[in-house]
């Protein structure tokens, strides 16, 4: 088991998750940040620091195509274990729906 960040991140990318992973398993996107599922430890500490509420335990239904997002994106992306900078209009993207199909595969700058 493991925790999946799922499409709300998006576009908001907060970055308060990767302060609190005792892990450090976030790897940053250009706009969104993935777990790595090999990693994840389950603890849970990171679901309620995300203020966009992406992060959801993937025993949830729904969630096959994040979870494989999240495992694909963590492989090449860079690593990220300190909050950077959030995107100026983080707050308008917050809480949209059908934001997938402004995903980036690019990926960030890490740190
Ligand atoms: Fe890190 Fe724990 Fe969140 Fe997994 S559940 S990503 S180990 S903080
Ligand atoms: Fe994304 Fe939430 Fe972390 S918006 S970067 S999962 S704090």
């Amino acid at each position: 088991m493991t925790y999946v960040v799922t499409e709300a991140c998006i576009k908001c990318k907060y970055m308060d998750c990767v302060e609190v992973c005792p892990v450090d398993c976030f790897y940053e996107g250009e706009n969104m940040l993935v777990i790595n599922p090999n990693e994840c430890i389950d603890c849970g500490v990171c679901e309620p620091e995300c203020p966009a509420d992406a992060i959801r335990p993937d025993t949830e239904d729904g969630l096959e195509q994040w979870l494989k997002l999240n495992a694909q994106y963590a492989e090449s992306w860079p690593n990220v274990t300190q909050k950077g900078n959030v995107p100026a209009d983080a707050d308008e993207w917050k809480g949209q729906e059908e934001k997938l199909q402004y995903f980036s595969d690019k990926p960030g700058k890490g740190s």
